[in-house]
Parts: structure tokens; sequence; C-alpha cells
């Protein structure tokens, strides 16, 4: 038997019993007579003593032992004189009498600690060594445990998982897609799903009437924290529901996870419409933790022959509770932060409400003291405080103003990760305007119905059309979203036409859904959840890296298989591609 105990179980319980542990060298020690060695498994990590007086020529083999060494050791439990109270097995030791080398080890590039000295592309290439750290490896168990009751909660409402195929049509879903060439059709590609949206409408075609998937979806687009090019969503589908419906089955699911995997009692799910989230917080996914929602200010400041406020479209700030003492260099450095090239404000205007009940502005010259005394009464400016002001256009304030506000909630520690803000945006436009290619695109996806009180807008004023489209935001964070699909032929071309889409077009991208839809489509709906950034919520982090197995770099690459790479040219001969591949200077 290469173990009976795991390295994470024993006790004084166990005191005198023959045991064997197998795992990995997580360090050793020599103290004279002695030596220590402390074996890992995902389990804990146990104490091996090796007594030189007893046993010399054993102890001689355990000083051989390198780090991650994996071995076997047989020996008795014994009760340690010196406890470790911060092991669970910090009570005991075991007196080793056999030996068993399974498996040397190189030194590892770094240590297989939580603290570790790796730095992330490293570690990243060692991913299967990052993965021993017990921090990473609890990030995975978290997930496990996420996907368990996931699975749990759904089958108990009566949810069925069914899978969808990897090799599909490329769809237009906002992100670009990625293609696989087909060898059996030359000149011809599969698409890998962005998600699997058309397949769960059609499993309501079917009548399955509430669908799930625990899936993996592909998106070609530009990486962030929270952004991977292949994730993995929760999702779901139910017929013959409303968006009411929607809201609460999946609000329950997401109390159940919090409950189950956190012990944590999450009770209120707020909703607020896109236009007031955009109004009061610039942002579409506000982070409700905090207050400091915007004022508009355009009436209180305009006419003073302050140029930068008389030619804004848009003047908004907010109110920095408790930081009128800011310092020069502060303000500095919140100037600076808005005026980064991501954010381009020009630049940052604020009032001091003084302890002392003085107001002092960066704008004194074009406001008098009444002016300024009307701008702190419109924030609910108390002493102490600090208004910031920024002015520009109406997008580019919001946008700037938004990632100020985040900024001021870090600084003053609103953005605590143990306190948990969910919060429905719903009504969202169906549709958004590009100027670059001067039409429209769905904001959501052209699967989503519109407002059934707005569709005579669709001919007349498009861009105000809402939808039966919804985001579930916590801490500031998309978790979800989805909406009410359109279940009728005519409606969805409709709506591909508007979105640009010729008859053809449509027929040849779509066609297999309008006309599904002609067999008795159900009315349906659903959402899908981005379940790597459920995982890392959960777990406190800002990185969905952190809960991914094997990740991806920034850059899109798995640089421990070191992928993308090139194929070989009778791999390229027989799918009949022809790659002009860059010539190496
Ligand atoms: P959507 O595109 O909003 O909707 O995606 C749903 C959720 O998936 C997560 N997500 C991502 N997570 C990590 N990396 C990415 N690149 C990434 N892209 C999206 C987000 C998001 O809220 N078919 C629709 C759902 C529906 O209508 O039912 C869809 O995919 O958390």
């Amino acid at each position: 038997m290469l173990r009976t105990h795991t390295c994470g179980e024993l006790s004084l319980s166990h005191i005198n019993q023959t045991v064997t542990l197998s795992g990995w060298v997580q360090k050793s020690r020599d103290l004279g007579g002695m030596t220590f060695i402390d074996l890992r498994d995902r389990y804990g990590i146990t104490q091996l003593v090796f007594n030189m007086e007893s046993n010399a020529a054993l102890c001689q083999e355990a000083r051989k032992l390198g780090r991650e060494y994996v071995i076997s050791a047989t020996g008795i439990v014994a009760e340690r004189s010196n406890k470790n109270p911060k092991m669970s097995t910090g009570d005991i030791e075991i007196i080793v009498d056999h030996l068993e080398v399974l498996n040397v080890s190189k030194t590892p590039p770094f240590t297989i600690e939580d603290n570790t000295d790796g730095g992330d592309e490293l570690r990243m290439k060692y991913r299967y060594l990052d993965l021993r750290r017990t921090s990473v490896r609890e990030n995975l168990f978290l997930r496990h445990r996420m996907g368990i009751e996931t699975r749990n909660y759904l089958n108990k409402e009566g949810f069925i998982e069914v899978e969808t195929p990897v090799l599909i049509k490329s769809t237009p879903e906002g992100a670009r897609d990625f293609v696989v060439p087909s060898r059996m059709n030359e000149g011809q590609f599969y698409a890998l799903p962005q998600s699997p949206q058309t397949f769960k409408q059609l499993l309501m075609v079917s009548g399955f009437d509430k669908y799930f998937q625990i899936v993996k979806c592909f998106r070609d687009e530009d990486l962030r924290a929270d952004r991977q090019p292949e994730f993995t969503q929760i999702d779901c589908e139910m017929s013959f529901i409303t968006q009411e419906d929607i809201l609460n089955t999946f609000e329950g699911l997401t109390k159940y996870l919090f409950r189950t995997v956190k012990g944590v009692e999450v009770e209120s799910f707020p909703r607020m419409s896109f236009a007031d989230a955009m109004r009061l917080y610039g942002n579409d996914k506000p982070d409700i933790r905090f207050g400091m929602t915007f004022v508009e200010m355009n009436d209180l400041v305009k006419g003073h022959d302050f140029k930068v406020f008389d030619d804004a479209e848009l003047v908004a700030g907010i109110n920095a509770t408790g930081c009128a003492g800011y310092t020069r260099k502060q303000l500095d450095a919140l100037t600076d932060f808005v005026k980064k090239p991501q954010l381009g404000a020009t630049g940052l205007v604020y009032l001091r409400f003084n302890e002392d009940g003085t107001l002092k502005s960066s704008v004194d010259k074009f406001y008098t003291e009444e002016d300024l005394k009307a701008w702190a009464q419109a924030f609910d400016a108390k002493p102490g405080d600090l208004i910031l002001i920024l002015a520009g256009t109406e997008s580019k304030t919001r946008k700037a103003l938004s990632e100020l506000r985040l900024e001021m909630g870090n600084q003053l520690g609103l953005r605590k990760t143990d306190v948990f803000a969910p919060l429905w945006v719903v009504d969202f436009p169906l549709l958004e305007w590009d100027e670059e290619t001067a039409r429209y695109y769905a904001m959501h996806h052209p699967f989503t119905s519109p407002k059934p009180e707005d569709i005579a807008m669709l001919d007349t004023d498009p861009g105000k059309v809402r939808a039966n489209a919804y985001d579930l935001v916590i801490n500031g964070v998309e978790v979800g979203g989805g909406s009410i699909r359109i279940h009728n032929r005519d409606l969805q071309k409709r709506m591909f036409s508007i979105l640009g889409f010729t008859d053809e077009d449509a027929q040849a991208q779509f066609g297999f859904l309008m006309n599904a839809f002609e067999y008795g489509a159900p009315p349906h709906g659903g959402i899908a959840f981005g379940f790597d950034r459920m995982c890392s919520l959960f777990g406190g982090s800002d990185s969905i890296r952190d809960y991914i197995a094997f990740p991806k770099n920034n850059s899109g690459r798995d640089v421990m298989i070191d992928s993308p790479s090139p194929i070989k040219a009778e791999q390229l001969d027989e799918l009949k591609l022809i790659v002009n591949l860059p010539v190496k200077k």
C-alpha cells in the first residue's frame, strides 16, 4: 500500500498506530541527531522524523531527499513535544522506520509556498507546479464546489443539462470567432461557439423547457483580468416564462451559491434601469457597495466665462465624503489618474468643503461664494467633504467619472471583498449605434426581443427601443446576462434587417433558427453566468486566471504548452490552407 492515510488527517487519536504516508517533500531540516521532513499532499502537511541514533542509515537517506521528491514513508504516529497549532496535524509527527523514494525531482524554479518567489510568467510556464501551492489549489476546489452546487440547484429546479456542439457555424455575437478548418470540406470552416445561444433556443423549440449547461465558450477578443479567450458559462434557458420568472429563478441560484459555498446570506437584489445606471454611475455595471453617485451640474455652472465648463456637453461630479483634507499631491495624483489616455479627461476641478465651513475651489475666480454654496448643496456635502468634478463630452465624462468613483471607493476602503452587493440592471437599449460603420448593432445579441410596448418605434426611432434584457452585476462585475428572446420568424427577420443583414445573408446564417420558429417555438428566455467570474468574485480576486486550471496569458498564449504554434506544412496541405508565414529577418 502506498499510503494508509493522507498528510492532512492524523491527530492525537492515531498515536502509536503504524501508518504509511505518501507525498512531496515540502522542506527538510537537519538538527544534529534528527532530520525533519514536511511531507505534503493535497490534504495537508505532516512532519516526518528520522533519528540518527536509532536508525543512522535511514536518517542519512532522508538527508539526501531534495525538495519535491515524491516519497512514501512508514512509521509510528507520536505526540510532538513542540506542537504547531497552525497545522491541522501539528499535534503529531511520524517516527519513520521505512522510506521509499517513488520519484526524484529537479529543484523547482520557484518555491511551492503561498508567498512564492516565482513571477507570473514563470508560474504560468510551470503551471503544474504552481497548482501544487495551497492557495492556487484552493481556488480550484472553490470552483469545483461552485460547479457541484450549481448542478444541485438547477437539477432540483428541474433543469436538464444538455451538451451542445463545439464545432459550429460562425455567427456574430459581439466578438470575433475562433475558426477551425474542415479537412473534409475544402475551403470551409467551423467556428467555436461564443456561446451555445442558438442551440439552447432550438432546445426550447424541441420542448426541453428548462435547459442548462456548464460549458466552454470561445471569443477572440482583447484580453483583460476578467476575460479569457476560452471561458466557462453556466448557460440556461427556460420556456413559458416572463422576465420576472427568470430574475427570480437565478436570484435563487445566486443566493443558494452564496449560502452553500460561502456561508453568506445575500438577500437584496435591487433593480436599476440601464438609463439610471448610466446617469448615476456612468456605467452599466455599477458597484453599489458604496454611494458617491453622480450629480449633473450643467445648470449650476454654465455661463460664468469658464470655458471648460461652458464648452462641455456634460459637467458632473461626485462627493468624496471626508476627503477635504486631501493634499495638493493627492489631488495632483487624482488629476493624473483621470488624464491618463484610457480616460482622457482634460483636467479635474475640485471643491473643498473645509471643516470650518469655508468653501475653496480650483475655479474660484469664475464663481462666487454663493455659486459654490449651491454646488455643495446639490451634492448634499458636509464640512470635511471634497467634490470632484469633470467636464467634456457626455460619454467621456461619464466614463472617466465612473473610474474616478471606483478609484475613490478603493482609496476610502469602500470596496470590501467580503461584502456582496448584487444588482439587476434591466431595460437595456435593444440597439447600439456605431459611428464608424454607420449601423446599428444588437446591444445584447440579435435574438433579444424588444419590449412589446416599444416595438412600434423599431421603424421610427430604433435607438430608443428598449430590450427585454438584463444583467446580473455583483460588486461592479457583470457576472451574467440574458434576455427574453424573439420566437417569431417575422420579428426575427425584421431584427436582422435592422442590423443590416440582407434577407439572403440572414437566411444563410440563421435560416436554421428562423425555420425552427415556424414549427411551434414557445416563448422563451434565459441567461448565462460567467462561471470564472463568479468563482473569482466568491474567492475575492479580480483575476479570473486564478480560478482556471490552465489559463492563457494576456496575449492569448498558453506559455506552458507553447500555444498557439505553427503547424507542419503537411497539415496545412491536408487542410488545403495556404498560409503566408511571416518571414524571419
Ligand atoms: P454574454 O455575452 O453577456 O451573454 O456572456 C454571459 C457572461 O459570460 C461572461 N463572459 C466572460 N467571462 C470570461 N471571459 C470572457 N471573454 C467573457 N465573455 C463573457 C460574463 C457575461 O456576463 N448567450 C448570451 C447569454 C444569454 O443571452 O442567455 C451570452 O453569452 O460574465
